[in-house]
């Protein structure tokens, strides 16, 4: 079994390949961030794993990049069994703030949002979607949010990440749509990882209750059981962390 996190440096997609890694039959890992060299942990894990994690560079804002890590993944394995969009972004510390009120929305860090967060994940199945069309089991799994969900908006507030999800979440439907034709062995999902203790959700967790904050390891268990658990019939659906579909 072959996998790709996309976005594997910290947080939920670095405990993912640590989960991933701890399985005997995963043979390989490919692990990618911005900068592979300025990732002390994920260099650790690929020293200690033997060869079997393979980190890369992928900017989800550079389709360069992505389609060069395309051609590195290829050059090493025939298919993926697991291509799991993991990267995205809520605030970047300066330009990108989750919005409390309309006065705060900048056309800029939309922008940034949707590159990363909805065009992002479609860029990597642009360029890696051949390696899923095989005869085998294989996802390719995007991480959304349940604040993406249009159904699911009670609270407001949060305009940029919140529409930038739920357009990844268009995004995923329809690539379940084509790959149901070019790659239909491919099951292809939006998650959501519950409220998880990362650097995106640090600033936010104050109002999140007792009990329902997830450390990174639990989401990523928790996910991969998701994942574990999805069949054929699951494509184009919307999940969260105990495998419950999620209202559009
Ligand atoms: N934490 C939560 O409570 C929560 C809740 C719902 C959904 N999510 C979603 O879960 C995913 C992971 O979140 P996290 O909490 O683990 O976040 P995190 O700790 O902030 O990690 C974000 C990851 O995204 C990568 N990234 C950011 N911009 C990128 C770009 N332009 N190109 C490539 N990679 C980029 C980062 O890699 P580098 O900077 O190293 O390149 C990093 O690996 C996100 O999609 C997030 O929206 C999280």
């Amino acid at each position: 079994v072959n996998a790709l996190i996309q976005g594997a440096s910290r947080g939920i997609g670095l405990a993912l390949c640590r989960r991933l890694l701890a399985h005997p039959e995963v043979e390989r890992v490919f692990a990618t961030t911005r900068r592979p060299e300025g990732c002390n942990e994920l260099g650790e894990l690929a020293r200690e794993s033997g060869g079997r994690l393979v980190p890369l560079a992928l900017d989800v804002e550079d389709e360069a990049s992505i389609e060069n890590a395309a051609t590195n993944v290829g050059a090493e394995v025939d298919r993926l069994h697991l291509l799991y969009n993991v990267a995205g972004l809520l605030h970047d510390g300066s330009q990108v703030q989750p919005e409390k009120k309309l006065e705060q929305v900048d056309p800029a860090a939309m922008a940034r949002l949707f590159a990363v967060n909805s065009t992002g994940p479609l860029l990597v199945a642009k360029h890696f979607w051949p390696l899923l069309a095989h005869d085998q089991r294989a996802v390719l799994a995007n991480m959304s949010a349940r604040v993406g969900s249009i159904g699911d908006n009670r609270m407001g507030g949060w305009y940029g990440y919140r529409a930038s999800k739920a357009a990844q979440n268009m995004v995923t439907r329809n690539l379940s749509i084509e790959l149901g034709r070019r790659a239909p062995n491919a099951i292809v999902v939006a998650l959501h990882p519950g409220t998880v203790d990362t650097g995106l959700s640090k600033p936010f967790q104050r109002n999140v209750p007792a009990g329902k904050l997830f450390g990174a390891d639990d989401a990523a268990g928790k996910l991969l059981a998701v994942i574990d658990g999805l069949t054929e019939a699951d494509t184009g659906g919307y999940f969260d962390w105990a495998g419950e579909p999620i209202v559009w």
